[in-house]
Order: C-alpha cells, then sequence, then structure tokens
C-alpha cells in the first residue's frame, strides 16, 4: 500500500479555523463599524486581474512579488497584490456618473509574494479606505483620522501606535532647495525610503552616488530627516517658496487632526516615503510605538493614478491597514476577546424516547433566533451534559421521561448551577428563547 501523503500548508498561508476565524472578524468588525461611522461604503472588486494593471501601476517591488499566470484564455492575470489599482480601473469606468467626493472601503484578501518575515505573510487581510475627488488637505487629514480611530476601536492608544507622516511634495521641494536635480528624484526618494533600514553611513554614500549630495548639503538633508517635526525643515529652509506652500499645507492638515482630538498619534517625519509609485502628496504610516514591528497602515494621496488608468482626471487618497501586524499587536497588549464557544442552549435526553420532542423544542427556539445544540445520537446524560460545557451552552434543557410525562422540563443555569422546571407547552411556543 502507497503511504499516505501529508499535504502541507503553503509557506505564507494561514488556515483560519474557528478561534482565528473569531479573532479575524473581531478585527473586521470594528473596521466596518468606523469606516460607516465616517460615512463611507463598502465596495469590492475580483481577486484576478489584469498583469497589465500592476505592471506600470503599483511599482517595482509588489510587480516582482505577484503571483502571475497565463489564463486558460491565453491572458496575463495576477492575484490582487493591492486594491487601489482594482479601486482605480473601477471608478475609472464609472466616477464621471458619480457624486463627489467617494468614499469607498473594501476588506480585500491581497497576495503578494513575499520574503518570509515577522509580520509579513504571502496573503493578508487590508482594510483600504479612500476618497475621490478631493484635493485638499481636508480629505488627507479624514482618512488618517479613521485610520487612527480604526485602532483606537480596537483597544489601542497614543502609547501603542504613531501615525508617521511625510509630504512627497514637501521632501522634493527640500531636495530641490538642496539642489538635487528632477532626472534624480526618483532615485533620492529610493536612498531615503531606505535610510532607517541601511543605517547613516551607507545612507551618506547612497545620496552622494545617486543625488550628488555631499558636504554641507547632505549634513542639512540627514538634519532634516532626523529632525522630528516640522521645525528644522521650516528653520533650514522655509523660505524657500515651495517649501514654505507645502508647510502651510500641512499646518491645515495638522489643524484638522488636532480639532478632532488625533494631535497625540500624530508625528511629521520625512523619512516616510513609501514604495509604491503612484503617491504624489502627503503620505503616511502607522507604527507600533515601541518600533518593534512593521507597518501596521500605509497610505497617501495619488492624484494621478486613476486618469492613468483610463478615468477622469481624479484626485484620491486612502490607504491600506494590514490584518497580520495588528493581530499581533492586539495579541501583545491582551486586546483580542475571548473566542471561547458561547451557546444559548443545549437540550439533554434521559433517553431515545425524547429525541423528537427535543428536536421539537431546539427548531421552536432556533426559529426565534436563540443558539441551540444537542448530541446528534443518545449519549449518557453526564457526557451530555460535559458536552453542554464544552460548547459554552449557557442553559442546558433536560428532558426525562418522569418529567415528560407531568408535562415539563427541567431547566439547569449552567453559570450558577441552579435548576428550575417550565411547561413543555411554554418550550413548545417560544416563550423562553433568549
Ligand atoms: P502597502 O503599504 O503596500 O500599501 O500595504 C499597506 C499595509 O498592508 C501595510 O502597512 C501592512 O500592514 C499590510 N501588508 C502589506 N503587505 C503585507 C504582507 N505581505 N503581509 C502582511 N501584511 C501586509 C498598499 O497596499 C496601498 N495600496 C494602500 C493604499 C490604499 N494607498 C492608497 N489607498
Amino acid at each position: 500500500m502507497p503511504k499516505n501523503k501529508s499535504f502541507p500548508r503553503l509557506p505564507g498561508f494561514r488556515d483560519f479555523a474557528p478561534e482565528a476565524l473569531a479573532e479575524r472578524e473581531h478585527v473586521f468588525r470594528s473596521w466596518r463599524r468606523v469606516a460607516r461611522r465616517y460615512g463611507f461604503q463598502e465596495y469590492d472588486g475580483p481577486p484576478l486581474e489584469p498583469l497589465e494593471l500592476y505592471r506600470e501601476k503599483s511599482g517595482d517591488e509588489i510587480v516582482g512579488q505577484l503571483y502571475a499566470f497565463v489564463d486558460k484564455g491565453g491572458r496575463e492575470v495576477a492575484l490582487r497584490p493591492e486594491m487601489t489599482p482594482s479601486l482605480a480601473r473601477m471608478l475609472g469606468e464609472r466616477s464621471r456618473a458619480m457624486a463627489k467626493p467617494i468614499r469607498w472601503f473594501s476588506i480585500p484578501q491581497l497576495f503578494r509574494y513575499e520574503r518570509q518575515q515577522r509580520g509579513r505573510l504571502r496573503e493578508h487581510f487590508q482594510l483600504n479606505v479612500d476618497i475621490l475627488g478631493e484635493p485638499r488637505t481636508g480629505a488627507d487629514a479624514e482618512v488618517l483620522a479613521v485610520a487612527v480611530d480604526a485602532l483606537r476601536e480596537l483597544g489601542l492608544g497614543p502609547d501603542d501606535f504613531v501615525a508617521r507622516v511625510s509630504d512627497r511634495r514637501l521632501l522634493s521641494a527640500v531636495l530641490a532647495a538642496l539642489g538635487v536635480p528632477a532626472d534624480r528624484m526618483a532615485a533620492t526618494f529610493s536612498d531615503i525610503d531606505k535610510y532607517e533600514r541601511v543605517g547613516v553611513d551607507a545612507t551618506r554614500e547612497r545620496l552622494r552616488a545617486s543625488a550628488g549630495l555631499a558636504g554641507r548639503r547632505v549634513d542639512s538633508l540627514l538634519e532634516i530627516l532626523d529632525g522630528s517635526g516640522l521645525d528644522v525643515v521650516e528653520e533650514l529652509l522655509g523660505e524657500r517658496e515651495a517649501v514654505g506652500a507645502s508647510l502651510d499645507e500641512l499646518q491645515r492638515y495638522r489643524a484638522d487632526l488636532t480639532a478632532m482630538g488625533l494631535a497625540p498619534f500624530l508625528r511629521f517625519d520625512l523619512r516616510i516615503v513609501r514604495g509604491l509609485a503612484y503617491y504624489t502628496g502627503i503620505v503616511f504610516e502607522l507604527f507600533d510605538r515601541k518600533g518593534k514591528l512593521r507597518a501596521i497602515c500605509g497610505g497617501g494621496r495619488y492624484d494621478q493614478l486613476l486618469q492613468r488608468v483610463g478615468g477622469e482626471p481624479l484626485a484620491a487618497v486612502g490607504f491600506g491597514m494590514g490584518d497580520v501586524v495588528l493581530t499581533e499587536l492586539l495579541r501583545d497588549r491582551g486586546l483580542l476577546p475571548d473566542v471561547a464557544p458561547s451557546m444559548d442552549w443545549f437540550i439533554a435526553s434521559v433517553s431515545p424516547a425524547q429525541r423528537l420532542l427535543g428536536r421539537e423544542i431546539a427548531h421552536v427556539l432556533r426559529e426565534a433566533g436563540s443558539t441551540v445544540a444537542y448530541a446528534l445520537e443518545q449519549r449518557p446524560v453526564r457526557k451530555q451534559l460535559a458536552m453542554a460545557a464544552r460548547q459554552g451552552a449557557r442553559k442546558v434543557i433536560l428532558l426525562g421521561p418522569e418529567e415528560t410525562a407531568r408535562g415539563v422540563a427541567v431547566i439547569r443555569d449552567m453559570t450558577h448551577g441552579t435548576q428550575h422546571e417550565v411547561s413543555l407547552a411554554d418550550l413548545r411556543l417560544g416563550s423562553l428563547a433568549s
């Protein structure tokens, strides 16, 4: 006989047994509550898209991680690695007819062939919240407020996480003021993006090679990147027109968030660049305060993407918040709910003669909305009670021959251990349903 084969799970993919699924649903429910509170409507799209959609729109990093193949019709397709290109495609087809601003949210499952590392898997779920059709900072502040509230709703506070905010326009203005030529901007952004990973010496070297930055100018840039807040930028380059204009926009943005009471979560930090190619303005990432985990959330403004996928020119801003790092953080803080099973009722029969009566009562209770379980086949009462406890039943209905002959059943309260009798007529009417 050939040996039975075992089938391990693919690396980077998760099973969601009931306890894990209950945790996931807890997070999703909080996300939905917050998004709806801010007036966002939920949408979804297909998990498989034309490969082309990501080739130019997402940037090299994500394209290198695509699950892509040729389908039976000869089309080049890819599992969605992010939602933003699908959103742009969907709205490109219909946004002209829609009232603006558009406020949409979604919770897609996404697929990226990532290198195995803590907090990064090959599939994850991501809350996506986007506002389209609003070019000024009111929309930027609004989406950041949703991101912060999505975490507050789960019990996290300003000691647990921080939103690091930057602005690509401001960074461009700073780099231009320091003499970085326009054709070196993208490479310089990429150097800054890697600053925290590679350290100061490697970054100095990279900036010299890619942007020709050296001497006092590279010192100024590093001072700006290391400085917390916008004061250093203001002090060094605030006089420059483009820098000053970007700083004014950021002050307006900060004022909105401060008015909402969210200032304690906010930190301006020009080291945040974001890897994706399409961002054009304010960008942000949310991190755990201790800085131990990968980003919980990332987003920003992408004003040109819709036009680039064939739609009307439509300003856009939004974020993606993943479930992987977030669930780790919630577990670490003891903020995941108790996911033990629970039932309203368990029906226990003393002998097979009560089987049909048990089924009848169970059905009446279920029709009335209660959760009800019982042993599918006759078991000793002792075992049935153990089953009731395992399933988290709050109350047990005991059906015995002597009691049913008197037209009653015994109800046992599993929490308090008390018992009392009720009439079968009442049970049949569903008047005890909880
Ligand atoms: P992103 O930074 O690539 O942005 O992903 C956003 C968040 O998704 C990350 O901060 C992280 O929590 C989670 N995430 C990403 N990749 C993985 C992974 N391999 N495993 C676990 N979690 C992951 C975007 O995807 C943009 N499309 C977000 C956006 C929406 N921008 C505007 N609108």
